[in-house]
């Protein structure tokens, strides 16, 4: 009765949406948001003026850009009552599924979001609301991990100082982080802002299309990054390059392990839905992780090792043939330990940098209209039959 079905698992030939955020060019290595280059961005732009650019469609004139990070940083307390959800966590809790419950719970404190017919106005509060918080409980879920006290947003500071102050503050002492931190982490936030309709972004659409409220949405985008073949891949690259490295560092034997169809192992950080030839962001992270390193007068023997395989693997006809070459998640895990970030907050650094880019795409879905996301299917199950007795059941 539905005509032909056009099977497609894992849409990897279906256009589920029009969209003006972001253009992917899979061949050439293009990525723009809004029409700009990453690699100028990723130079030349600061995070909250990127996640501006994303969600409104324009670079903030300075006026704009103020009132947009004023508006944001009242925001940044989290509701004393959350507090009590953080001390029901054991401390082996991964952050990222802590993460998700506490950005879905934001809507049982902020009712205004779970009115699908709200004004823009209350749209954008939520925005921003969510764009305050989501620091603020990313690094509460880290202290949560260390059994630390949570430390309290400082308003004044910038959007990167003042994660990193909650992150590695204590109340004990000042904390003032290295300017190469703050510059690398702005740069890092920036390369993961959007990325088109990847898996977290289509689940963020698609729970959004039910006209469940933007918390909801993003908290199931957060479950759906933290997949290890989506962006849990970050910590599974320094889990895999640290087991390669007990290993003795034999690389071809790990990249012939990765070729094996009998064995489940992948080489993490390598490969691509869209990108063919290479990953732009890759290229840019790469670059800033020698930078970056150097600037702090780190020698962190996983680095040599992550370019050692690259290089084998981009020698090897297997990975040549398949269009298989690092992406984002394979060099950003190495800047994210040399900031001293901990390789279990990872995950919450890339959903950190995904949120503007989620926000946009869960806007510019309601902007539109669209329809509830409801896929139909190929059926390959029993033809009709009769209910069996239990006494007669074999
Ligand atoms: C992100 O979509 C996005 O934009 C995502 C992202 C974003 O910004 O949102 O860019 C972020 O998720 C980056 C990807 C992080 N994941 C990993 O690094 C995990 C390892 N990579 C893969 O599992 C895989 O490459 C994917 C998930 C990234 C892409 O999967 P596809 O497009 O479904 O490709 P596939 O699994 O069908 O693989 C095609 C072939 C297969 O071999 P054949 O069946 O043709 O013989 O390539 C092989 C695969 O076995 N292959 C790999 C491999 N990745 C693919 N073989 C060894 N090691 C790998 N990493």
């Amino acid at each position: 009765e539905t005509g032909y079905i056009t099977l497609d698992p894992g849409f990897k030939n279906t256009g589920s949406t029009s969209s003006a955020i972001t253009f992917l060019d899979g061949e050439k290595g293009i990525l723009r948001y809004r029409g700009y280059p990453i690699e100028q961005l990723a130079e030349k732009a600061s995070f909250m003026e990127v996640a501006y650019l994303l969600i409104y469609g324009e670079l903030p004139q300075a006026h704009e850009l103020e009132n947009f990070h004023n508006s944001i940083t009242k925001h940044t307390l989290v509701h004393e009552d959350m507090k009590q959800f953080f001390e029901a966590y054991p401390a082996q809790a991964h952050p990222m599924g802590i993460l998700a419950s506490m950005v879905c719970s934001l809507s049982t404190f902020y009712p205004e979001s779970q009115d699908p017919n709200r004004g823009y106005e209350a749209i954008d509060l939520t925005i921003h609301r969510l764009l305050a918080k989501l620091p603020t409980l990313a690094a509460m879920s880290y202290k949560n991990a260390m059994r630390h006290p949570a430390m309290y947003p400082k308003n004044e500071l910038g959007y990167c100082e003042n994660f990193l102050h909650m992150m590695f503050g204590m109340p004990t002492e000042e904390y003032t982080p290295d300017p190469v931190v703050v510059d690398a982490l702005n740069k890092l936030l920036i390369l993961h802002a959007d990325h088109e309709q990847n898996c977290s972004a289509s689940t963020v659409r698609i729970v959004g299309s039910s006209q469940a409220n933007l918390y909801a949405s993003i908290a199931a985008g957060v479950s759906a990054l933290w997949g290890p073949l989506h962006g849990g891949a970050n910590q599974a690259v320094i889990e895999m390059l640290t087991k390669i490295q007990e290993d003795g560092g034999d690389l071809q034997k790990w990249v012939d392990k990765a070729k094996d169809k009998n064995d489940a192992f992948r080489l993490m950080g390598f490969g691509h839905r869209v990108y063919k030839n290479f990953d732009p962001r890759a290229k840019i992270i790469k670059k800033a992780a020698d930078d970056v390193l150097d600037k702090l007068g780190i020698d962190d023997p996983i680095l040599d090792i992550a370019k050692q395989l690259e290089k084998v693997a981009l020698e090897d006809e297997y990975f040549v043939q398949r269009g298989l070459y690092p992406n984002v998640d394979f060099y950003s895990g190495i800047i994210y330990r040399a900031l001293g970030i901990p390789t279990e907050m990872f995950t919450v650094m890339f959903a950190l940098g995904r949120l503007p880019g989620w926000i946009a795409q869960w806007k510019e879905m309601v902007e539109n209209g669209e329809p509830i996301g409801r896929p139909r299917q190929v059926y390959t199950g029993a033809n009709e039959r009769d209910y069996v007795p239990m006494s007669d059941r074999k």
